[in-house]
Order: structure tokens, then sequence, then C-alpha cells
């Protein structure tokens, strides 16, 4: 059973990683964003409530987060094989959210993996990936977003014993070696 939550700005790569790792160990990948992508390509009405805030680089209001995570995390496979969450926890309130929410499925969470990247890195692999969302305002938005609502999380993690960081800033492969010495795969 692994449970990892994967915390890191923008472009640090949590997608990258969380997704090799999650198939090298069979167990679901929760991105917040590819879920949160999905329903604006679908039209879906969670879609069109959460469109303008991913346009602007925003966070989407915590509330349409909440149902989400909680019906993912009471999943089968998330259940019975654990999960990467990546994209979530995003503030201080998602994050007590989160607490609570395992208290009450009798779940934990192993480790809190953080990537750290330098900004000019982040922008650059951001501005060569070109996702919507990826343009140089909104990008800078992002990054402002991250600093003041997420990195809060570092402290809340690292008080509970579950932060161990990870220099990003290195060759994918290398990241993920570092990764899989960490967790042990
Ligand atoms: P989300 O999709 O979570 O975007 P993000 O956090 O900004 O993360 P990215 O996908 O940009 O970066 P990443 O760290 O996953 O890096 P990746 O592996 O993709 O969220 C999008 C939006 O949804 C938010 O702005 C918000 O509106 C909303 N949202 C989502 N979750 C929310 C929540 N919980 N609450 C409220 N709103 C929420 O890599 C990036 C690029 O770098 C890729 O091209 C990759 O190939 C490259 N790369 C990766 N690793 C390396 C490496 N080691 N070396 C060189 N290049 C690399």
């Amino acid at each position: 059973m692994t449970r990892l939550i994967f915390l890191g700005p923008p472009g640090a790569g949590k997608g990258t990683q969380a997704k090799i790792l999650a198939d090298l160990r069979n167990i679901p990948h929760i991105s917040t964003g590819d879920i949160l992508r999905n329903a604006v390509a679908f039209h879906s009405s969670l879609g069109e409530k959460v469109q303008s805030y991913m346009d602007e680089g925003e966070l989407v209001p915590d509330e349409l987060l909440f149902d989400l995570i909680r019906h993912r995390l009471s999943q089968t496979d998330a259940v019975e094989r654990g999960w990467i969450l990546d994209g979530f926890p995003r503030n201080v309130s998602q994050a007590s959210f989160l607490e609570n929410l395992l208290q009450e499925l009798n779940q934990s969470c192993d480790r809190v993996i953080y990537l750290e990247v330098p900004d000019e890195v982040l922008t650059e692999r951001l501005h060569e990936r070109g996702r919507k969302d990826d343009s140089q305002a909104t990008i800078r938005k992002r990054l402002e977003v991250y600093r003041t609502q997420t990195v809060p999380l570092v402290d809340f993690y690292r008080e509970r014993s579950l932060l161990k960081t990870i220099n990003g800033d290195l060759p994918m492969q290398e990241v993920t070696k570092s990764l899989r010495q960490l967790v042990g795969s």
C-alpha cells in the first residue's frame, strides 16, 4: 500500500513523476488538474464552473474539489491499492480537509514529496510545454498563487514529519531515481 502526496510549484514535474511511480506501483494517479481539465473538455457542469479560474491561473474554489476528492479516495482501487495525489491539497484549507477525510476513511498518508525547482527553470519548462494556461501572464499568476497559497503546506507537512524534499532540477530519469530511492521501489 502506498499513499503519497506530490507537492511543488507549477512545472516542477509532479505530474510526470507521479505518473511514472503510479505505473510502477500499479496504484491510481489522482491529478486534480487532469480531472478538472477533463471536466472542461467534456463541458460538464463542473467544467463550466471551473474553466475561468483555470484560464486565469487561479485556484478553483475549495468546495468544488472536496466532493470530488472524497468520491475518488473512496473508490475501490484507491481503498485497496493506495494512491498518489498530484495537485491536491493546494492550500491549508484543502490540507485540513484531507487530514479529516483520511481519518474518516481510516487511511493515512505515508509521505509528502516536495519537488524543488528554481522559478526560472519552471518558467522555461512551462513556456516550452505550451498548455492553454502556460501563457506568460498565467504562468506568473500561477507562481504567485503557489507562493501565497501552497507554500504554507511545506511547513504544514514538515510539522507532521511527513515532508521529504527532492531536487526536481535534474534530468527526469535522475529525479525518478531519487524518488524511487526515497519510497523504496
Ligand atoms: P495543475 O494541472 O495541477 O497544474 P500545476 O500545479 O500548475 O502543475 P503543472 O501540470 O503545470 O506542473 P507539474 O508539476 O505537474 O509538472 P509536469 O510534470 O506537468 O492545475 C492546473 C489548474 O487547475 C490550476 O491552476 C487550478 O486552476 C486548477 N486546480 C488543480 N488542482 C487544484 C486544487 N487542488 N485546488 C484548486 N484548483 C486546482 O511538467 C511540466 C513540464 O516540464 C512538462 O513539459 C514536462 O515534460 C517537463 N518536465 C518535467 N520534469 C522535467 C525535468 N526533470 N526536466 C526537464 N523537463 C521536465
